[in-house]
């Protein structure tokens, strides 16, 4: 049997991910630990950075509670990164116009959640981002984004 670590991609040259964090992420270790884990956003943020040290990619983080603010970083990405990682927090159920910054600046975006939103309140069940972008990572706790990470910087790789 031969086994493909879609994981660990061997990295052919060096990207720039930029990974947006929506409203009420900034309270992350505090905000209701049992569903988003004991985790501060600033310790994801630290852990992000050092995956992509190990991934060949240079990690910068953004968090706001503020749709607009998002919907800007988003375009502001154009042309400085070449993949995004987001979880949009409550505006993945909302939020058209985070779905279409996305669509718009064509950046690979894949889609990340701590919990698991299909096995919450039938309000989480649909992803306005979810048929927009590359793929969705949803259940895992902050293991969510380090997957979310490298399976981006995966299909960046496939790309290029
Ligand atoms: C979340 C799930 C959303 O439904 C919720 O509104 C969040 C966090 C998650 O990471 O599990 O704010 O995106």
């Amino acid at each position: 049997m031969t086994i493909v670590n879609v994981a660990t991609p061997v990295a052919s040259r060096s990207w720039d991910v930029l990974v947006l964090h929506g409203p009420n992420l900034n309270l992350l270790g505090l905000r209701e630990p049992g569903i988003y884990g004991a985790r501060t956003l600033a310790q994801i943020d630290i852990q992000l950075v050092e995956l992509g040290i190990s991934l060949n990619t240079t990690v910068q983080s953004f968090q706001s509670n503020h749709e607009g603010a998002l919907v800007d970083a988003i375009h502001a990405a154009r042309d400085r990164y070449q993949g995004i990682v987001i979880n949009a927090g409550a505006y993945t159920h909302t939020s058209i116009a985070i779905r279409d910054a996305i669509s718009a600046v064509q950046i690979p975006t894949v889609e990340v959640h701590l919990s698991n939103i299909y096995k919450r309140e039938e309000f989480r069940h649909h992803s306005y981002l979810a048929s927009i972008v590359v793929g969705q990572i949803s259940g895992f706790g902050a293991d969510s984004y380090y997957l979310g990470l490298q399976a981006l910087v995966a299909h960046l790789e496939g790309l290029s």
